[in-house]
């Protein structure tokens, strides 16, 4: 299916709950709340995913706040996998209870897994999250990579002051092991002054880290929907990606839809607020209208979203929209 604009939109990305056990400084600047919603149920996500399917979507992701916090996560994946047209299952995480769900997920049909990592040292993964978890995540990315969740990506967002000294150790990561890395511009999430203030004290341009990298080499993309930059080291085993949301526009080639927790469809990660999916389920909508109400609003998808002065992401928490 395409928008108005042309754009094919085949890639879904699901947040399948608010809850987090991290506290990424980055993610709810103005502090998490709770989740006060119930997430949609297993069924309602087979319902979502199924319409979408029909309407061209080929590659699902599951999000959140953080997707292994479902109890019932292996069994979303199992389901999902067992839509006919899902082509690619993939999952953003933060990894920390991978080491024990790797290999049942795989077993599921989870094909590959995002992980965030945004340093590689101990006390400053700790205060970046706010949980002292680096030796966790760590285990669970090796049980990601042990369990062929393949092509594996690290997801670290950039930020002046926190972590901008480790951009080198992270490419050199791609040396030593087949995993993605990814550096993220850090996006103003919330339109409080603190929000804002973070973002303006620590966001860094993706050209000044390429700049720092002057090792790197234009490569092609590994596997994936994401609109990465991507490069290579000499002799390395993986790629190293730059996603610019802030400093330069995709959204032109953007194929994405969301559904965040609580049951709201996204047609851009700025939009303020979605159609209310979840409360067309609980009146018991028939799938056609499912897939109608999908339709309409894959036709009212923005051509862009606001930059410059105006340019901050309204949801109070990115935990609430799956990034
Ligand atoms: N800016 C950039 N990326 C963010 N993420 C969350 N909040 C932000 C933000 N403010 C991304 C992180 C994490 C994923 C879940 O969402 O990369 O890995
Ligand atoms: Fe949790 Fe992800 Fe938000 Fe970090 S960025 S607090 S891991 S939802």
């Amino acid at each position: 299916m395409q928008d108005s604009y042309g754009r094919t939109i085949d890639y879904l990305r699901i947040a399948v709950t608010e809850a987090c056990n991290f506290r990424c400084l980055y993610c709810a600047p103005n502090g998490y709340t709770e989740p006060t919603h119930s997430p949609l149920s297993v069924d309602e996500i087979v319902r979502v995913v199924r319409a979408a399917v029909a309407l061209g979507v080929t590659k699902i992701r599951l999000t959140g706040g953080e997707p292994l916090l479902r109890r019932d996560i292996v069994e979303i994946v199992r389901a999902l996998a067992g839509v006919e047209g899902v082509r690619d299952l993939a999952m953003t995480t933060n990894g920390f209870l991978l080491a024990r769900l790797a290999r049942e997920l795989a077993d599921a049909g989870l094909r590959r897994v995002n992980i965030s990592l945004d340093t590689l040292r101990r006390e400053r993964f700790a205060r970046i999250v706010g949980v002292d978890a680096f030796d966790a995540v760590w285990s669970g990315i090796l049980a990601a990579e042990e369990a062929g969740l393949a092509p594996l990506k690290l997801n670290m967002v950039a930020m002046r002051d926190i972590n901008d000294d480790e951009f080198s150790d992270f490419a050199r990561l791609t040396l030593a092991h087949a995993w993605h890395v990814r550096f993220i511009e850090l996006m103003p999430v919330g339109v409080s002054a603190a929000a804002r203030e973070f973002f303006a004290r620590h966001f860094i341009p993706a050209n000044e880290l390429i700049a720092r990298l002057p090792e790197l080499a234009r490569s092609d993309s590994p596997q994936g929907n994401g609109p990465a930059r991507t490069f290579r080291l000499p002799d390395a085993r993986a790629t190293i990606g730059f996603i610019t949301p802030a400093s330069e526009h995709f959204c032109n080639a953007c194929n994405r839809l969301r559904v965040t927790a609580r049951g709201a469809l996204c047609t851009c990660l700025f939009a303020e607020r979605g159609t209310d999916v979840r409360g067309a389920l609980c009146e018991g909508v028939s799938q056609a209208a499912l897939q109608a109400l999908l339709a309409r609003a894959i036709g009212d998808k923005p051509a862009s979203h606001p930059f410059g002065a105006e340019y901050a992401i309204q949801a109070d928490a990115m935990s609430k929209i799956g990034g």
